[in-house]
């Protein structure tokens, strides 16, 4: 099997990682990769978005499997890109198709799916321009703190939590009117808050059947105590410990099963990973998002505590026969610790050399922003490197990260030192 793996962050390293380890592999490659893919697969400088290079990439060098690591190539439809041309029909596109992908692509669809199903969520209604004021006047009818969501992709930025009543409405203003976020703020969501814990779950479709993998608790904001500015994720755990066999029976009937219907009901084509954002109020679990792809860190805490090998579950994707797939899963806890540059999620700098990497024993060492410069490994990102560790407890999990993160260095090196302290 020859597989490509688009991406180029800690997510797609995991999943390389995981790929290089079957005996099915003839040859691996990555766009763009990073420095930790380059040491055990091939770097391609391809652009995730440059679909003709991606196309001819793949034929040139036999591809059998395309595993489409970030949301951006969904939404723009990669997978439709791939089924239209005769030529590159044949390959296995890991990753759901355009119409599906809108999932991730717009809150409001999203919304409208879950209602549709019955798949229980936040309270919800959608604004554009010309109806702000209703908009405005919603709020009024709303208890505090309000929550608005820019409809389209805004790198994660997009969502906003607000306590004043007057400060909601201005702000729902600059999204509409001023367009704050652009065009992913044509129409807004503003739904109700939903007070409790949050988690994911994952699922891999075929289409028709499904496998529900371990779930898994990010941290997103910068500073200890949840607090600062929203990133990409700074640390996750798995499997995360308040979800006993019941709770996640009901995530199983209520939330993961209508969804997978639901995609069948409503023609929409997917195969690939289904990632959901969960809230658990009291003992019930709502859906706040869904994502079309895996999350990024808690790739780095999931794929690792697979026993089976990903290239067959991929083939099993693309063949829709998942239903053949018997899942193993370590019964052992994993946790990743992610080293970010100082400044980030704002302003940081790149091209710093790291040292230590090597020295890590005992963990594994995801690279996310990293690359290679004359040999050396150097930041060239605001989540450089993710420290992933194993163990019976998450507790002493994270307590192996630490120390092994004790032995990298490079200039500005910040990590938040409180990753499961909410458990
Ligand atoms: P989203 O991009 O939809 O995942 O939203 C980003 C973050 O905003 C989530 O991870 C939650 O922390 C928070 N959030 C979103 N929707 C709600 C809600 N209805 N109630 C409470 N918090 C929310
Ligand atoms: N860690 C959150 C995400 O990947 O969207």
């Amino acid at each position: 099997m020859n597989i490509l793996v688009l991406g180029s962050g800690g997510r797609e390293h995991t999943l390389t990682w995981k790929l290089a380890q079957s005996s099915r592999i003839t040859k691996l490659f990555v766009a763009p990769g990073n420095a930790g893919t380059a040491r055990i697969a091939e770097n391609v400088a391809i652009n995730v978005n440059d679909f003709e290079a991606i196309g001819a990439f793949s034929l040139e060098n036999s591809i059998d499997i395309v595993v489409v690591g970030p949301e951006d190539p969904l939404v723009k439809g990669i997978h439709d890109y791939f089924l239209s041309n005769e030529k590159l029909q044949g390959i296995h596109v890991i990753g759901p198709q355009q119409q599906a992908a809108a999932l991730e692509g717009s809150k409001e669809f999203a919304k409208e799916f879950m209602m549709r199903h019955d798949i229980p969520t936040a309270a919800y209604q959608s604004f554009t321009k010309e109806t702000v004021e209703a908009g405005c006047d919603f709020l009024t009818t709303l208890k505090p703190p309000y929550v608005l969501k820019a409809d389209g992709l805004a790198a994660g930025k997009g969502v906003l939590i607000i306590n004043e009543l007057k400060e909601a409405q201005d702000a729902l203003r600059e999204m509409l009117v001023e367009a704050k976020f652009g065009e992913a703020s044509t129409k807004v969501v503003i739904e109700e808050f939903l007070d409790g814990i949050e988690l994911s779950c994952f699922v891999l479709t075929d289409g028709k059947n499904y496998i529900t993998l371990p779930t898994a608790k990010d941290y997103k904001r910068i500073g200890e105590g949840d607090t600062g500015l929203n990133t990409g994720g700074m640390g996750a755990v798995s499997p995360v410990p308040f979800v006993d066999t019941e709770f996640m029976e009901k995530i199983e009937t209520r939330i993961i099963k209508p969804t997978i219907d639901g995609f069948q009901k409503d023609d929409l084509p997917y195969k690939g990973f289904v990632f959901i954002g969960l809230i658990k109020v009291g003992n019930d679990p709502y859906v706040i998002e869904y994502n079309v792809r895996m999350g990024d860190p808690e790739t780095e805490v999931v794929i690792p505590r697979l026993e089976n090998d990903l290239v067959e579950i991929f083939e099993a994707v693309g063949n829709q026969t998942l239903n053949k797939i018997d899942l193993q899963i370590k019964k052992e806890a994993a946790t990743t610790i992610m080293v970010v540059s100082g400044g980030y999620p704002e302003a940081y700098e790149k091209g710093k050399e790291i040292t230590g990497i090597e020295n890590i024993e005992d963990s594994l060492v995801f690279h996310a922003g990293t690359k290679l410069d004359n040999e050396k490994v150097v930041t060239n990102g605001g989540r450089v490197i993710a420290v992933t560790s194993y163990a019976n407890s998450y507790e002493e999990a994270i307590k192996k990260s630490y120390q092994n993160i004790q032995k990298l260095h490079f200039d500005k090196m910040y990590y938040r030192k409180d990753i499961g302290f909410d458990l």
